[in-house]
């Protein structure tokens, strides 16, 4: 059977207010569509809308199948004019409320205006599905829900066999992850470590936490990311370590650095909290220093809700951070503590999720290189924008589908672009600002590299769950603003 279109269902699955929940519930399936239209028995006026989800609870609160549905709480009920505009109705839309019945002058319903998600093209948006649901749910009933459980060590041995790395310990989150990976090194107070200063705040934060000093320097106008040179450049006797950041999912360019490490004897920490499944020449970051860090936050590659993993190669650094993630426990006696530790463990709820998105990380990258393969065939060739890194030596996952704007080349600027997007439902981010302009650095540098870029630069929508029939209307849109 098809049914009618929304506006002739209303008829269907409107009752009278003083009709029993079954007959609420019997209108609810004939719709198809998870609410009732309960209007005035006297004029069929409308009064207020009932949902399943209400239903249910009012039924787990006791209520019986033959109670009045005008018993049951509607917290979701609103209601607005047929002739209100559009952008007033999309405003009304949350959450929480997901259908606006739209009235007459009598009062009666006329047409219904329904939420579609798919209006907003969100930056970022985590897929969870039924494999997330019931790994959480096996938690959730075998009462596994702290830090041990199998979750945790599967999620870590899935994690390092994709790194291609010996070891893999998961943590609450990436800024704990690179907390953890710094002590490990024992860096501490009097050290200096070098930071991009184009990046997330956490990647400076985590060395201050330690009582070193981060070091902030420039970007290479090629991948956006540390610039070798300015690195060579800013090593004093106290440098103990170099943390590359693979920023929004280009790699850092790891044999340069490499290199300038070896000569002055430094470690690396990759921080690959943007980058899952990225590569240098052909080899998975995280792997590739003496330590690195993942983040699983809700908008990264893949999501874990909040989440971290440290990835070595180093058996000893792998021990440290075991340690250290657990109040600094020895192995070999239980609450027994030689050195300060912390409790940064992640828990088997979340590793629940990370095991299921493990599962399905391949087809998630599949999905940004399409994604980006599609925004780089529109966008190429219009004037004033440049396009994501690609060296040749790397493979970028575009955790981030990030464009630059030449103001005056494009004929607008990066903010009159964006807020040219928000007007038609595109959702985008600023790059972030320089961590030397940041109030709590503050350091008075002038780093032009990483100024230009976060000034001029955006990400543009690069969730999974878009389609590339939505990229599309980004690209038109994208290309209207500039000709405004
Ligand atoms: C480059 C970078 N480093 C570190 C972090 C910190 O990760 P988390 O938010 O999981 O603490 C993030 C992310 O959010 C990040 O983007």
């Amino acid at each position: 059977m098809t049914l009618p279109p929304l506006k002739d269902r209303i008829p269907m699955i409107s009752i009278p207010v003083n009709e029993s929940i079954r007959q609420a519930m019997r209108a609810i399936d004939r719709g198809a569509i998870g609410f009732a239209l309960l209007t005035e028995p006297e004029n069929g006026r409308f009064v207020g809308l009932v949902t399943d989800g209400d239903i249910r609870r009012a039924l787990l609160k006791g209520l019986g199948m033959e109670s009045p549905v005008s018993e049951v709480p509607r917290p979701g009920s609103q209601s607005a004019s047929v002739h209100t505009p559009p952008e007033e109705i999309a405003a009304m839309f949350s959450e929480f409320l997901r259908v606006v019945p739209l009235l007459d002058a009598a009062g009666k319903v006329v047409d219904l205006a329904i939420f579609d998600p798919r209006v907003r093209l969100p930056v970022a948006e985590p897929i969870l599905g039924e494999k997330e649901l019931q790994y959480v749910s096996e938690c959730v009933l075998t009462g596994w829900v702290s830090s041990a459980g199998k979750f945790v060590t599967r999620f870590e041995a899935m994690f390092a066999e994709f790194c291609e790395a010996r070891h893999a310990v998961a943590t609450s989150n990436g800024t704990t992850a690179l907390h953890l990976a710094l002590l490990a090194l024992e860096i501490g107070p009097g050290d200096e470590v070098i930071v991009p200063s184009l990046t997330f705040i956490a990647t400076a934060n985590a060395v201050l936490y330690t009582g070193a000093q981060p070091v902030l320097v420039d970007s290479e106008p090629d991948t956006w990311n540390i610039d070798p040179a300015k690195v060579k450049a800013a090593i004093t006797p106290q440098t103990k370590a170099i943390i590359p950041v693979h920023l929004y999912g280009h790699p850092a360019d790891m044999g340069a650095l490499r290199e300038i490490a070896d000569r002055h004897g430094l470690a690396i920490i990759e921080d690959a909290a943007e980058a899952h499944g990225a590569r240098y020449n052909d080899r998975p970051v995280g792997g590739l220093g003496e330590i690195g860090i993942f983040s699983f936050y809700g908008n990264k590659i893949i999501t874990t809700g909040e989440g971290g993993m440290v990835v070595t190669n180093r058996d000893d650094l792998a021990e440290k951070v075991r340690i250290l993630r657990d109040h600094g426990m020895s192995p070999d006696k239980r609450y027994w503590h030689r050195v300060l530790g912390y409790n940064y463990r992640m828990t088997n709820l979340q590793a629940a999720l990370g095991v299921a998105q493990m599962e399905r990380i391949e087809s998630l990258l599949a999905k940004k290189k399409e994604i980006a393969a599609a925004y780089s065939a529109g966008l190429a060739g219009i004037p004033g924008i440049e396009l994501p890194p690609q060296m040749s030596w790397a493979e970028n996952v575009y955790w981030l589908y990030s464009i630059i704007i030449d103001p005056q080349v494009f004929g607008c600027s990066r903010d009159d672009l964006m807020n040219h997007l928000k007007q038609v439902d595109i959702e985008t981010r600023p790059l972030f600002p320089p961590i030397h302009q940041q109030p709590i650095y503050n350091t008075g540098q002038s780093l032009p590299v990483a100024e230009r870029l976060s000034e001029n630069g955006l990400s543009l929508p690069s969730a999974v769950t878009l389609k590339l029939e939505d990229v599309a209307r980004i690209v038109e849109a994208i290309k209207k603003a500039s000709c405004q």
